[in-house]
């Protein structure tokens, strides 16, 4: 190796350490942010692709189903309960989505078993949710949840919903103004440029990370790159 490239190469290391103490230490002055960061406490929503596209949503009374455009409802908090293992909370209506023993999806005031999924990536970037407590006793196969291509919730027991189906996909979008967002954003090819640049070694500045970065909300979406919340 040439004595240039050597210091070069030295010097890269050098910014990705700085930068990684930096936005440790960022992470330390925001209680908000570490908590997020430690619990995998995300807020976001789910979307299906089935059909015209649906947001799952979980209404104050306990019923699910999906919603083409976004609302209050489908605004959910996903949070880690064991590895590969997560909650799904509607932020608003405060309620769990939980599975019955049917297989029918419904929200509940209280987390049970009923409310454990587990959570597993397809090769297409969706993300399915199967339900930890229940299944077919005598197949073992697993009850998923699903949303019809008219948006209403799908019994998990039904032998057409399958890990296979896009009834089943869901991609958690995180275009919240959550603060502790680490996911990239797609706007258009410049900024994935700017996004693929090495990182900028900044001195940690907590108001940077209380203060809104002002971005408009309905340019963007933000996408988890394969994220795992349990
Ligand atoms: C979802 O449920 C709500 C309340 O029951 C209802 O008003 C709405 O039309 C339903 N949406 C779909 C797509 O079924």
């Amino acid at each position: 190796m040439n004595a240039p490239l050597a210091r070069f190469l030295l010097v890269l290391r050098g910014l990705c350490v700085a930068a990684a103490a930096a936005s440790e230490r960022v992470l330390a002055e925001d209680p908000l942010v570490e908590e997020g960061a430690s619990s995998g406490r995300r807020t976001g929503r789910l979307y299906c692709r089935v059909g015209i596209g649906f947001h799952l949503q979980i209404h104050p009374d306990g019923r699910v189903n999906g919603t083409h455009a976004p609302n209050h409802l489908s605004v959910l908090e996903l949070f880690a309960v064991s590895q590969g293992v997560i909650g799904i909370r509607g932020v608003f209506s405060e309620r769990f989505l939980a599975m019955n023993k049917r297989g029918r999806l419904h929200a509940t005031e209280k987390f049970t078993e009923d409310c454990k999924f587990r959570e597993r990536f397809q090769e297409n970037s969706y993300n399915t949710y199967a339900s930890v407590m229940h299944r077919n006793r005598r197949t073992g196969r697993e009850w998923f949840v699903a949303l019809n291509k008219r948006g209403k919730a799908k019994m998990g027991s039904s032998p057409r919903v399958k890990s296979q189906h896009v009834s089943t996909h869901f991609l958690p979008r995180f275009n919240l103004q959550d603060k502790a967002e680490r996911g990239f954003t797609i706007a258009d090819r410049n900024r994935e440029q700017e996004i693929a640049a090495p990182p900028q070694p900044k001195p940690p500045s907590p108001s940077i990370v209380k203060v809104n970065t002002g971005r408009k909300r309905s340019e963007t979406v933000k996408y988890w790159p394969k994220f795992r919340f349990g």
